[in-house]
């Protein structure tokens, strides 16, 4: 489909019969599958998506990552679609949004972990302008989640809500170690989505080639080659996989997101423990002929240099309060009727962003993306975009952000899901 297009979409938000790593489950869905429908646009593309609500809860549709208005019924988080009731989402792309993988999930304030985590996500896929000469794409949704005796997704524990519940199962697209194929010198795009509701990813793929061509929104002018890939809850990798002779493993690496410091008796988070398997890539067979080399991507936006038209610190901290454990943002609790953050469209500002706990928070804004600039007081000497920024324990992460082209109303919040229902995210408006 080409630039100016339009894609529509009726998403069923509902509980039912699944399989879940082989077995029979009892799952909430997008249209009854894990993970829900890849939706593919073009930059440009207007998107018009109908969520059905055939849950027994309030929900709604967040369209994680795109650079699409705020307004009336775009990215709205403050919308609650009732049980029974359907909305209809209409959000148009600009000509120049950027490429990548996006992804969308439900954002109703209080059960967005539970919704997430029960199996509300799907991938959404902005296609480049330029061409980019591989012989297949994937998309890999990797999700987690809990499963008791009888089928049902599990709840967790309080204290595991307070770290941020890990699911025993981690899955690609719903499925538990898929057997991935392909012949020797094959070139492949792997756009990996980090859908669980808390848990990080360290990637590795030993033994084959990997480039990566960036994450989230943000694109590296050149593929840059790597071996382990570390994704927050809500980042995106879009991965190059240029296939060699073999059987490799893709796994999880153990990633420590810290604790609660002692609170509450403990309650550390369990990506600790041993790597996981996630996928097999089974390579064999002829070998194909050299694909065309890479070309360079255009050079990315650079906010440095720029004037700065505001400066502000935020702080993210958790503490008792309000008859439990509280995880906060400049010392308060999410209030849809307070306005947190006043930014004018147009501006460019400079934020502090301060983690004063004893546990890692992925920082999401919606609808701009921000450039880290300096990490811990050290700036970088790279361009890099990010919509899920991660400020690990004691640390500090200065981003800049461009508030271009919307007014509206928004959030940022901790993407640990649980810490966001929990109260650790803030309102944004733009005029
Ligand atoms: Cu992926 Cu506000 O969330
Ligand atoms: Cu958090």
């Amino acid at each position: 489909r080409s630039s100016g297009g339009r894609l529509r979409v009726t998403l069923r938000a509902a509980q039912g019969p699944t399989r879940v790593a082989g077995r029979e489950a009892t799952t909430l869905s997008y249209n009854g599958g894990l993970p829900g429908p890849t939706l593919y646009l073009q930059p440009g593309d207007r998107l018009q998506v109908r969520l059905v609500n055939d849950l027994g809860d309030p929900t709604n549709l967040h369209v994680h990552g795109l650079h699409v208005s705020p307004l009336d019924n775009g990215d709205n988080v403050f919308i609650a679609v009732q049980p029974g009731e359907s909305f209809d989402y209409d959000y148009q792309l600009p000509a120049d949004h950027p490429p990548g993988v996006y992804w969308y999930h439900p954002h109703h304030h209080g059960m967005v972990a539970d919704q997430v985590f029960g199996g509300l996500y799907g991938a959404i896929v902005v296609g480049d302008p330029e061409r980019v000469a591989v012989t297949r794409e994937r998309v890999l949704v990797i999700s987690d989640l809990s499963l008791d005796g009888s089928g049902q997704v599990a709840a967790p524990p309080a204290m595991a809500r307070m770290a941020g519940r890990e699911g025993e199962l981690v899955l690609v697209n719903g499925q538990s170690r898929p057997v991935l194929t392909a012949r020797p010198g094959e070139r492949e795009r792997w756009r990996i989505v980090n859908a669980c509701s808390s848990r990080y990813v360290r990637l590795r793929l030993d033994g084959q080639q990997l480039q990566l061509l960036g994450v989230d929104s943000g694109r590296y002018p050149e593929p840059r080659d790597v071996d382990e890939i570390v994704l927050a809850t809500g980042n995106r990798a879009d991965l190059l996989v240029t296939a060699t002779a073999g059987s490799s493993v893709l796994e999880s690496l153990p990633y420590d997101r810290g604790g609660m410091g002692g609170m509450m008796g403990g309650g550390s988070t369990s990506s600790g423990g041993g790597a996981i398997a996630l996928a097999t890539l089974d390579v064999a067979g002829a070998a194909v002929a050299a694909l065309p080399p890479l070309e360079a991507q255009p050079a990315p936006r650079d906010l440095r240099g720029l004037t700065v038209a505001g400066r502000r610190e935020l702080i993210f901290a958790m503490g008792m309060g309000g008859g439990g454990m509280q995880f906060t943002i400049d010392g308060k609790a999410f209030d849809p009727a307070r306005v947190d953050q006043a930014v004018q469209v147009g501006t460019v500002e400079e934020w502090k962003l301060t983690n004063a706990s004893s546990m890692d928070h992925p920082v999401h804004l919606h609808v701009w993306p921000m450039q880290v600039i300096a990490e811990g007081g050290q700036p970088l000497d790279e361009v890099r975009w990010r919509d899920v920024v991660n400020v690990p324990p004691g640390g500090q992460v200065t981003v800049r952000i461009a508030f271009d082209r919307y007014p509206g109303r928004t959030v940022y919040h901790c993407h640990v899901l649980d810490h966001e229902d929990d109260g650790m995210m803030g309102v944004l408006t733009a005029t």
